[in-house]
């Protein structure tokens, strides 16, 4: 399989996974050859990458830190919590506050049992909408993090309920705003930064039942450790560490997708930006170890070495973000080699990772 970014994505090619929508059906399943109708629609959906199956290539399983029904069915919560016609507060009744946290339980157990594997499969979204997806993946990439600063299971379970309801205060934002194609006037944008109050407002009810700290994450998770942020303009460690985490994990999904006014940017790059930012956005402690859970170089792409040869990346051992193991398909003089070669790039630092190809 080949990762291929949705804007490189021809007739022709054949899909290597399958892809949902947020009710949990198939839009497309494995093996599809796609046309132009498909590839306009993957694009409409937001879905900013694709695995391919190229029988040039050594094929490869890609394996994500929880399972297909785990996601979709978290897909399936999100939406009906984030999107229902009730009044926001109505929709977070006992039976869906309940099915909640045993999805959140579910997650984190197959987090625990996962923890040696990276994080490359964030950009396979499966929606239709793109904030139950990254709804979900906030969740799962705030619950790594967690996992690896050594949080008790009571903590995750605060921070799996506060991630995955961060955006709460969104289904208050008229769509027109939220989906708006374009760069939005300064009213507008006042207008969604209201969301992280709106929130905190629907999920701090004693009532519900839910996690006080959801309603925390809820408001702070767009306040910076340099006091730039927003509503409050709080700074450094007077914004809670639940709600820096989410704050980290949201920018790095959001900045990876595909959006109606931007393209996606490429794992790597964003990496990268929050690697260089020491304790500008967020406290570093807290960065690092999100990015030690993170394959900077999602399996499946093909990259130039500094050797000049080029190579498909196979997996990312754990904690060795920017150094995969690859195998190398072409020599430096643009020969196809007869076998593969497989190198572990963390294990020798002669050669290194370049350039991204599509
Ligand atoms: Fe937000």
């Amino acid at each position: 399989m080949r990762r291929i970014p949705a804007n490189s994505l021809k007739p022709g090619m054949r899909v290597g996974h399958n892809i949902f929508n947020s009710r949990g059906e198939t839009l497309i399943s494995r093996g599809v050859v796609l046309n132009n109708g498909y590839i306009e629609s993957l694009k409409r959906l937001g879905i900013p990458a694709l695995y391919i199956i190229d029988d040039s290539l050594p094929d490869f399983y890609v394996s994500d830190v929880i399972e297909e029904k785990s996601r979709l069915d978290a897909i399936k919560l999100a939406r009906t919590i984030l999107n229902g016609n009730k009044p926001a507060k109505s929709r977070l009744d006992n039976v869906i506050i309940n099915e909640l946290r045993s999805t959140v339980s579910g997650i984190i157990d197959q987090l625990i049992e996962n923890h040696n594997l990276m994080v490359n499969l964030v950009d396979i979204r499966s929606i239709d909408d793109y904030l139950f997806g990254h709804s979900v993946n906030v969740c799962v990439l705030s619950l790594i993090t967690g996992i690896s600063l050594g949080y008790s299971r009571k903590k995750l379970m605060m921070l799996g309920m506060g991630s995955l309801l961060h955006d709460m205060g969104k289904t208050l934002i008229p769509a027109c705003i939220l989906n708006k194609p374009g760069p939005l006037s300064g009213e507008e944008l006042n207008v969604i930064k209201q969301h992280p109050q709106y929130g905190y407002a629907i999920l701090d009810d004693s009532k519900s039942g839910i996690e006080a700290l959801a309603a925390i994450i809820a408001l702070q998770h767009h306040e910076r450790y340099n006091g730039e942020g927003y509503p409050k303009g709080l700074s450094g460690n007077n914004i809670h560490e639940f709600s820096q985490i989410v704050g980290i994990t949201d920018v790095f999904d959001a900045m990876t997708a595909d959006r109606v006014y931007r393209k996606a940017h490429p794992p790597f790059e964003v990496y990268e930006m929050l690697a260089g930012s020491g304790n500008y956005f967020f406290d570093y402690k807290l960065v690092l170890a999100f990015l030690g859970n993170i394959a900077a170089y999602p399996a499946g792409s093909l990259v130039r070495l500094s050797s000049d040869e080029i190579a498909i990346v196979v997996e990312t051992p754990k904690g060795f973000s920017l150094y995969p193991i690859v195998k190398i398909l072409y020599d430096a003089g643009g020969n196809k080699l007869a076998e593969p070669l497989d190198i572990d790039l963390s294990q020798q630092k002669e050669k290194t990772i370049v350039k991204v190809l599509s």
